[in-house]
């Protein structure tokens, strides 16, 4: 029944069965088998083609006739293997992003706050829009030298869009996370209770040398106890010492912010931050309108 010049006659004992051979040679690698030939088998999708045939014997059990499959449906099912991996590697994917999103605090109302999202028509909002993606564009060298910037300006004019649009496009390469002033400050002064489970200089040590770029929005909206300078400048300044940059939010102008942060932070910023002006109406009735 051998047949080694390739005939197409051989007739199978058994019927085809799709992907029956590699599973067979799978369990049959490394023992004897013998050629059997080549024969024209059918495939109820692509029709005819040319299996090769091998006898697989193993001592105390019958010989096994393997006969290859259709190699254009194993192509389609490492196919359709591949595209399943794909997604599912886009899934993971996308919840690793999410939980970056989440984890760097940037606030649900501007997760979906992409540059493509920010209109700019006006000049002012033409630079702002240019500063943000150019920062971006030069993050490894800004993360650095440790190079921040201080949005400041009128409300609504998209100071915390254009920022989460930074970290947007940051998150999954570097460590970023978005606080309020005030947020911040209670979150260091909550480590001074007794049963706190970290104390302030870890938590100082959070902010000032584990995160990327940190951005602080609302500055200078409480009135600005010496306290609370006080820990803004432990902030920053270790963040300046650590070369690492902070992107700061305001609605005062450079005096108000001045006074507000004090003469200290404002002369490291001069030498590591730049300023992008926001001015104009704010935003927020156009984003009603845009909404309804
Ligand atoms: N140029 C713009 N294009 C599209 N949406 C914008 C633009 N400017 C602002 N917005 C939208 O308007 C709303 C207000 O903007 P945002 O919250 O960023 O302002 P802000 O400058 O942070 O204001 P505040 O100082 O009061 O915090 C947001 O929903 C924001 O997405
Ligand atoms: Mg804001
Ligand atoms: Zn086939």
């Amino acid at each position: 029944m051998t047949d080694h010049s390739l005939s197409d006659e051989y007739k199978p004992t058994s019927e085809y069965e799709r992907g029956r051979a590699d599973r067979m040679l799978a369990i049959y690698r490394g023992k004897p088998t013998e050629l059997l030939g080549r024969m024209q088998l059918n495939c109820h999708r692509h029709g005819g083609f040319f299996s090769i045939g091998h006898r697989l014997t193993l001592p105390n059990m019958p010989p096994r006739d393997i006969w290859q499959d259709c190699q254009d449906c194993k192509r389609e099912q490492q196919d359709q293997a591949q595209r399943e991996r794909a997604a599912l590697d886009l899934v993971h994917a996308m919840r690793e992003r999410a939980s970056r999103v989440h984890g760097a605090g940037i606030p649900l109302r501007f997760r979906d706050r992409a540059f493509e999202t920010y209109k700019a028509t006006t000049p002012g909002q033409i630079r702002a829009l240019t500063m943000a993606r150019d920062y971006v564009e030069q993050f490894a060298e800004n993360r650095a030298k440790g190079l921040g910037l201080v949005m400041a300006g009128h409300p609504g004019t998209g100071k915390s869009h254009l920022s989460s649009s930074i970290m947007l496009s940051l998150v999954d390469r570097y460590v970023v996370r978005y606080v309020t002033c005030m947020e911040m400050i209670q979150e260091i002064r909550a480590t001074w209770r007794r049963d706190s489970d970290r104390s302030e200089g870890q938590a100082l040590e959070e902010f000032g040398a584990t995160i990327d770029l940190l951005v602080v929005d609302e500055v200078g909206v409480q009135y600005g106890t010496d306290g609370e300078q006080t820990l803004l400048f432990g902030v920053l300044d270790q963040r300046y010492r650590n070369m690492l940059p902070t992107i700061l939010l305001t609605n005062q102008d450079k005096d108000g912010f001045r006074g507000f942060v004090g003469e200290r932070v404002m002369d490291r910023l001069t030498e590591t931050a730049k300023w992008i002006p926001f001015k104009g109406e704010s935003y927020r009735a156009t984003a009603r309108k845009e909404a309804a």
